[in-house]
């Protein structure tokens, strides 16, 4: 198992009117390479300022973040989905998913042909045209995704990406993703993935890290061993669960 991603000791803390608040105490946990790791933790505990951090936005106060065995400062290989899709209003999908590609991509034949098969696996075939306003919430989400995944990122991290979707929308965006995550010659082969949701943790991570309140610390990490594809209605599934619950309020 090759280690990508290793955060040792990290701390966050802002300075507020003259005093030092602390936002993140001590966190430390690895990621090894094609596993799905999950980082949950209660609202305002420093879930999305370790996404920032991992993305080289900002830097921890204390501690280090090393990417593949090196100091970490840059997002290269490194995609992200927030929970809201934060697409230009003014360009198409097509448009959107481009953008990302501009840098990486000098050939403007390639890169169409890239957004547009990024735009189909993410199942918007059709809507290449349609500008932001005219799609739902599920379909703006998945051209975030295919945005993030069109430049075959090692990482792809994920903060609360399905939180702001309706439960249907949620699901079968979560399956998509993991179906993409299992087929081992697409991208993302890395998963990083926040949010306070135990069943969504459950259902998609190999592992799960366990955040304390603020000022935060991990609690526990808990390896989900539940073999895929997993059901969510099944009893282990609610065991799992329940177990994962009981070692969160410990
Ligand atoms: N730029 C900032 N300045 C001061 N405080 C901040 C800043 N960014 C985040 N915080 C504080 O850090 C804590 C963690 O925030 P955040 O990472 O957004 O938590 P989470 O994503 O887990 O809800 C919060 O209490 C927030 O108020
Ligand atoms: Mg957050």
């Amino acid at each position: 198992m090759e280690r990508l991603l290793t955060l040792d000791h990290v701390g966050m803390f802002y300075s507020h009117d003259k005093k030092d608040i602390v936002s993140i105490k001590d966190v430390s946990f690895h990621v090894n390479r094609d596993e799905f790791v999950s980082i949950i933790g209660p609202s305002g505990c420093g879930k999305s300022t370790i996404i920032k951090m991992i993305l080289g936005l900002s830097k921890p106060t204390s501690g280090t973040i090393d990417y593949l065995g090196r100091r970490h400062n840059s997002s290269s290989g490194i995609s992200v989905v927030f929970q809201s899709s934060a697409l230009f209003p003014w360009l198409t999908v097509q448009e959107n998913v481009e953008l990302v590609l501009e840098n990486l991509q000098k050939d403007r034949k390639v890169r169409g042909e890239t957004a547009r098969k990024y735009i189909r696996m993410i199942g918007l075939d059709g809507f290449e045209d349609a500008y932001p306003r005219e799609l739902s919430g599920g379909m703006k989400q998945r051209v975030s995704l295919a945005r993030a995944l069109s430049t075959s990122p090692d990482v792809l991290l994920l903060d609360e990406p399905f939180s702001s979707l309706d439960v249907f929308a949620a699901q079968a965006l979560r399956e998509e993703l993991l179906d993409l995550w299992e087929n081992p010659n697409l991208p993302p082969r890395t998963v990083i993935m926040v949010t306070h949701n135990v069943d969504e943790a459950v259902q998609m991570s190999d592992r799960i890290v366990v955040l304390s309140h603020r000022p935060s610390v991990v609690k526990t990490e808990i390896a989900i061993t539940l073999p895929r594809p997993r059901n969510t209605r099944s009893e282990e599934f609610y065991h799992t669960v329940d177990s994962v619950l009981t070692e969160m309020s410990n």
